[in-house]
């Protein structure tokens, strides 16, 4: 309500907006039973603009989004397994986090673009646990996207029969369709290992074919970070594959994002 009022004609600025975003995450984060991660968050949200030089939020994931995941990740396990879709901002935080909370983070980070890659590794700390997994980009049609989503038991067969390389001069394309990071079998985890999947990359509208590609790695319960899950149907295509559970919603804020937990899927009765 809150929200919906003060963004309602723009009565105040998106950078306002923002600081009052991320101090509400904050704060929920504050009053929770995770509150001793808050002084390790915010060293690395310094330690990550300073060498960067660039704000979270933007092309990367919203102060507020990092807060709220740690908060729900941390309640789950203290020895957290993360993927995530499209390295940045968000690589160097979760680098620089499991060093100052002295965690044992360990983080599969997918990553198309080879600078893109380059430039993120030298930022990462000497003893990162970072593993950057650099792949090209396939494509795939959209008749072939839905056989894939139809038989997801054979995804990765059919993703690797119909795919063709995305030539590298589209991969800034930010409106690409249907394409995705050359996950073969072997660069999928191991089934029922992830605690949480962070969907923000690759570009453009293929970013649901991580569902039936990578998901088997998932647990039962994981948390699923969708930055910008408006802009492509990648709710409703996860709604396809798996039930889940809402637990925050970013809309009236100038960054859209969501985070659900999936739930068990409900047994089959004969
Ligand atoms: C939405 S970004 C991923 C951002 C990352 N998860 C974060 O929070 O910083 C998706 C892709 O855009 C590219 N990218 C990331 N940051 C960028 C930037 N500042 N400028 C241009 N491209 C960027 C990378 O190839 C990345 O995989």
């Amino acid at each position: 309500m809150l929200y919906r009022f003060l963004t309602q004609p723009k009565r105040i600025p998106s950078k306002v907006f923002n600081y009052l975003d991320n101090t509400i995450a904050r704060f929920t984060l504050q009053r929770s039973a995770q509150a001793r991660y808050i002084p390790a968050i915010e060293q690395s949200f310094r330690e990550v603009e300073a060498k960067s030089q660039a704000k979270f939020g933007g092309w990367s994931l919203s102060k507020s989004a990092i807060y709220t995941l740690c908060r729900h990740l941390l309640t789950k396990t203290t020895t957290p397994v993360l993927i995530e879709l499209g390295s940045g901002q968000s690589t160097l935080f979760w680098d620089a986090f499991a060093k100052n909370a002295n965690l044992p983070l360990r983080v599969i980070t997918f990553e198309h673009n080879p600078r893109w890659a380059e430039h993120v590794k030298n930022l990462l700390t000497p003893q990162t646990q970072i593993e950057m997994v650099l792949l090209p980009l396939w494509q795939i049609q959209a008749q072939d996207k839905e056989q894939l989503f139809a038989d997801r038991a054979h995804a990765l067969e059919i993703w690797q029969a119909k795919q063709h390389t995305v030539p590298l001069a589209e991969y800034d394309n930010t409106r690409i369709p249907n394409a995705f990071y050359a996950v073969t079998p072997d660069c999928v985890p191991p089934a029922h290992s992830v605690d949480a999947i962070i969907v923000d990359g690759p570009n453009g509208s293929g970013r649901s074919l991580a569902y039936p590609l990578l998901f088997s790695a998932l647990k039962a319960q994981s948390l699923v970070l969708i930055d910008d899950f408006d802009h492509y149907p990648f709710v409703p295509d996860l709604a396809r594959l798996y039930p889940f559970k809402p637990l925050m919603e970013r809309t009236h804020t100038p960054k859209h994002w969501v985070l659900l937990e999936l739930q068990p899927t409900p047994r089959k009765e004969f």
